[in-house]
């Protein structure tokens, strides 16, 4: 990037800014500055694809970014770290902010609008809490462990679907349970867009990008692998009948490796994410994990049942 475009996104021009043309991409940080100009690019019969994310992008999100450029939609990235989702105040403040770099990857996938509000464009002091009714789901794994945070995953969701409009919307199946609440926040909500989930990237030896892989390190990472190896024996060993022991013995094999803590490693109905303790053969499982390694939290799902 060269310099006289590096500084059009200094803090200072971008304060005073509420949109900028960055060649190909434009970047809206005013809800009705986007507005106007998807009403505009609707008159001309575009498709919109969605893809939300927190930022520190990796090639996670830029493969959904990709999944909606190649089926030749106009392809909206918003860049928001949603406050009302964090259940942990650190989790909140350390949540890594690579926003230059995030521009770039941007524009090398030829993204065309870039949405970064602030807090208070998100939610105005008159901004309205709901409460979404998400039922069992939301007292499973993450639910469970992370209270309200499908909660606030739903209002910003909700918010920027209702601000964006798109006709779809692209969301990486790492995040498993999230895929879930969504679809059910786009039922119980009424709202047309039509939800497209994106396969997990990984890393070389198997871990599951993530913007918190950030945090940790060099040997970390190395370690940071167990997790999917662990998800990936349970496949290899599972069979029809009691399977409650593979869930506790994969605990045991993490903190073995060296996470030092494991919130849960669940087999679960792919469906309801109801846990399963006994297995007809038939019924269609997922495998998903949640872990501490130096205080970074890890998450990871397969499928047990599918190829
Ligand atoms: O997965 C994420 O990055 C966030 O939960 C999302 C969907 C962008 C909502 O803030």
């Amino acid at each position: 990037m060269s310099g006289q475009r590096y500084e059009k996104y200094s803090d200072e021009h971008f304060l005073t800014k509420t949109a900028l043309n960055l060649g190909q991409m434009i970047l809206f940080k005013r809800i009705n500055d986007l507005k106007k100009y998807i009403i505009d690019s609707r008159e001309a019969n575009t498709t919109i694809g969605f893809v939300p994310t927190m930022g520190a992008l990796h090639a996670g999100h830029l493969s959904l970014i990709r999944a909606s450029k190649n089926s030749g939609y106009l392809t909206v990235c918003s860049i928001f770290v949603n406050p009302t989702q964090f259940n942990d105040p650190s989790d909140y403040q350390q949540y890594p902010i690579t926003i230059e770099q995030d521009i770039r990857l941007l524009e090398q996938e030829n993204c065309d609008v870039l949405f970064m509000p602030d807090v208070q464009e998100i939610y105005p002091p008159d901004h309205q809490k709901k409460q979404y009714r998400l039922g069992q789901l939301e007292l499973y794994l993450e639910g469970k462990y992370r209270p309200g945070h499908f909660q606030g995953v739903c209002e910003v969701v909700d918010r920027l679907l209702d601000i964006v409009e798109p006709d779809l919307l692209f969301l990486g199946r790492k995040d498993y349970q999230q895929c879930m609440v969504i679809a059910e926040l786009i039922r119980l909500t009424g709202k047309s867009t039509r939800l497209e989930i994106v396969p997990t990237m990984r890393e070389p030896g198997g871990l599951a990008m993530s913007s918190r892989n950030l945090r940790l390190s060099e040997a970390d990472r190395k370690r940071a692998i167990a997790i999917y190896q662990t998800l990936q024996k349970i496949k290899t060993v599972i069979r029809p009948g009691e399977i409650n022991q593979l869930s506790k013995e994969a605990s045991a094999t993490l903190l073995e490796a060296g996470f030092s803590k494991v919130d849960y490693v669940s087999i679960a109905h792919a469906h309801s994410l109801a846990p399963v303790e006994y297995w007809d053969g038939k019924t269609p499982l997922v495998a998903l994990a949640a872990a501490f390694l130096s205080g970074v939290r890890l998450i990871d799902n397969i499928s047990l049942t599918e190829d």
